[in-house]
């Protein structure tokens, strides 16, 4: 029994973690990855490489990135694509750290270059960015880049003594780059650290999307270790500052974090992110691979809330489709979609986690770990692989991603008055 998916992006072998540089070039989509190739514990960064034409088949290309040199000599950190001239751009983090105990870092932006999208070399005038921003500190990193009238933007993730913060570049040319200011993050509410930043306009607004280290649980909110949520609001490129309304979760599971955004060669904003969590146990580590990354998302703001819906593409997986006769069947990979009012219950590999719906409450138990939501939910889609399962409610406005490893049983059971069709991938 393999823990290995067959429809979700994992790593060959070794360590992965967020989702880097996603774009599409000439074509063709690129998945680059934060890699550790020589062990399953993360360590010393690569960018791992992967191309796709339908961002679900998945070919593995040679690393795009090592940590060579002495300005990203510790780790080639996150970062994001920009094709501009014909020319795929690569911006990452070069990380260094500064004690033996890897206490403190100097962090710095850096550009890589690519005609070919498979070979990348790196810029001759990096590091690009290499003073601390005003209010933040030497922790700065994970640029995402974008082009707005002409001219190319950037922000990072930073801090200061207290407070997780966003600060904006800006540059002319995508190679030099001004210092403009912070546009979000003195809330004191919304943890200590903002990593992997994103911002995009969707449907008339703007969407500041990252991910916060360090968010106390507030009720049912905020039970991962880190969170990534976002903010809807106006981003105002001058002053420069972005007015915003409240942070949002945009996942409801036990394993979602770093997620990033691209706009496609046919307009949609789609989304990939990382499906783990830090801190936690990976049994695949003993098959000499860790993480996986989410089922690809395209994005839509409706009423001020981010829905995140499979890609359409996902339909093509469906092998065989079936009504689904009694409460049990087996399958390693496969979706469930159903439309009820009624309370239901979802057994996912034995018990190894449980999806329901009782009255108004939404909830996805991992053993004794519960993620739960007061949110009334009509329409499921339940996506399971192997080792995981995505739960898309009403379109995708609610999400809940977890990890769920079997332990013996390959047995689901789907009790409750309602009507299913199994897609078998
Ligand atoms: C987020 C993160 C980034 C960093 C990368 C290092 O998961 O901590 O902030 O660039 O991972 O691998």
């Amino acid at each position: 029994m393999s823990y290995r998916p067959c429809y979700h992006f994992a790593p060959p072998f070794g360590w992965m973690n967020d989702p880097n540089g996603l774009c599409q070039f000439n074509g063709v989509y690129h998945l680059f990855y934060q890699y550790h190739p020589f062990g399953v514990e993360w360590d010393d960064m690569h960018w791992g490489h992967a191309t796709s034409t339908d961002l679900l088949h998945w070919e593995h290309k040679p690393i795009a990135l090592r940590p060579d040199h002495d300005y990203d000599r510790d780790g080639v950190f996150s970062g994001s694509a920009l094709v501009k001239d014909g020319v795929l751009h690569l911006y990452y983090t070069g990380n260094t750290w500064l004690d033996e105990k890897r206490e403190t870092l100097r962090q710095v932006q850096c550009l890589a270059t690519s005609a070919d999208g498979v070979t990348f070399v790196k810029s001759a005038q990096n590091p690009i960015i290499s003073e601390i921003p005003q209010q933040g500190n030497a922790h700065v990193r994970d640029p995402k880049v974008w082009e707005a009238d002409g001219r190319f933007y950037m922000v990072l993730g930073t801090r200061d003594a207290t407070d997780g913060k966003v600060v904006l570049y800006g540059s002319d040319d995508a190679i030099h780059w001004s210092e403009r200011g912070v546009i979000a993050g003195e809330t004191g509410r919304h943890g200590w650290m903002w990593e992997c930043p994103d911002v995009f306009s969707l449907d008339g607004q703007d969407v500041l999307l990252l991910s916060p280290q360090g968010m106390e649980p507030d009720g049912d909110r905020y039970h991962n270790l880190h969170q990534c949520g976002y903010f809807v609001g106006t981003l105002d490129l001058e002053l420069p500052h972005f007015t915003h309304g409240a942070f949002t979760e945009l996942d409801y599971g036990h394993d979602f974090y770093a997620a990033q955004t691209f706009l496609d060669e046919r307009g949609r904003r789609i989304l990939i992110g990382w499906n783990a969590m830090w801190e936690c146990e990976w049994p695949e580590q003993a098959e000499g691979w860790t993480n996986q990354m989410t089922i690809p998302r395209e994005l839509s703001l409706r009423d001020n809330c981010l829905y995140m819906t499979p890609i359409e593409e996902i339909i093509s997986l469906r092998q065989q489709s079936h009504v689904l006769a009694g409460p049990k069947f087996e399958g390693d990979a496969f979706e469930l979609s159903f439309e009820t009012q009624n309370d239901f219950q979802f057994d996912c590999f034995g018990n190894a986690a449980t999806f329901s719906k009782t009255g108004d409450w939404l909830e996805l138990t991992r053993g004794t770990d519960v993620r739960r939501l007061q949110a009334t939910g009509t329409t499921f889609r339940i996506f399971v692989d192997a080792s995981s399962m995505e739960v898309f409610v009403n379109d995708g406005e609610f999400v809940f991603s977890s990890r769920v490893y079997p332990t013996s049983s390959r047995t689901h059971q789907l009790r409750g008055d309602l009507e299913a069709i199994l897609h078998r991938f």
